[in-house]
């Protein structure tokens, strides 16, 4: 059977600094796999290769045997929080949101309500994300990685800057969407989030993944 994700023999450097080197993965649909690794050790790159923004030197990415920069540009319906994502400041969640949706026109406004709401944010809000506190801002990057029922997610630090009650209303809203068969891959400083949610987990050590559980 084709690996949903498969990473094969990547190697990434910048400049001098070696961050990847020989590095294999391979990611089966219908699981939630974590990434554990310090500050600068590659998280964020190792999804941006997912994702097909950055290729390594001499490997491959393929999703779903079609590989990234050659067969395919970008992964298929895939919904991605990388680092700080952009939003017009001067508009309200909502319309960033709708912004987004109309990219691909495939989902409606109440669509878009329902997901504000699933996140923990008001959808009628008049607030202007500008004046968005940073787990507002984060709640917002969740709900355009999920509102248009993408089947694969790639979330960087999904619970960064969530209080306690949206840390559990974000983990039940994962647990549901890996029940639904779904994939999931996020990387995350807490155990806690790691060990609750993952099928698998790996570690970066020796410019590589390690698996740890
Ligand atoms: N475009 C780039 N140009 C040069 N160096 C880069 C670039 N992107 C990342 N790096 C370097 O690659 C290393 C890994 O960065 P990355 O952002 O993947 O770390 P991370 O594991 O996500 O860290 P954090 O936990 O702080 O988010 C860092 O040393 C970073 O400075
Ligand atoms: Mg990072």
């Amino acid at each position: 059977m084709t690996c949903h994700i498969e990473i094969k023999n990547a190697s990434k450097k910048f400049k001098d600094i070696k961050i990847f080197e020989n590095l294999n993965l391979e990611v089966e649909k219908g699981k939630i796999y974590g990434i554990l690794g310090p500050n600068g050790s590659g998280k964020s790159v190792l999804f941006k290769m997912i994702c097909g923004f950055i290729f390594s030197e001499n490997g491959k990415v393929l999703i779903d045997g079609q590989e990234l920069g050659v067969t395919k540009r970008f992964p298929d319906n895939f919904g991605v929080i990388i680092d700080r994502p952009g939003y017009i400041a001067n508009k309200t969640g909502f319309e960033n949101l709708k912004e987004l949706a109309m990219i691909e026109n495939k989902i409606t406004d109440d669509k878009i309500r329902k997901t504000m709401e699933l996140v923990g944010l008001q959808p009628t809000a008049k607030q202007k994300v500008k004046s968005y506190s940073l787990g507002m801002k984060q709640k917002l990057a969740i709900a355009q990685a999920i509102m248009e029922d993408q089947q694969t997610l790639i979330l960087d630090e999904p619970f960064n800057a969530l209080d306690a009650d949206s840390v559990n209303n974000i983990r039940k809203i994962l647990k549901d969407f890996k029940n639904q068969g779904k994939t999931i891959i996020f990387t995350s400083h807490n155990r806690e989030d790691i060990e609750f949610l993952c099928d698998k987990v790996y570690a970066i050590n020796n410019y590589q993944l390690e698996l740890v559980k």
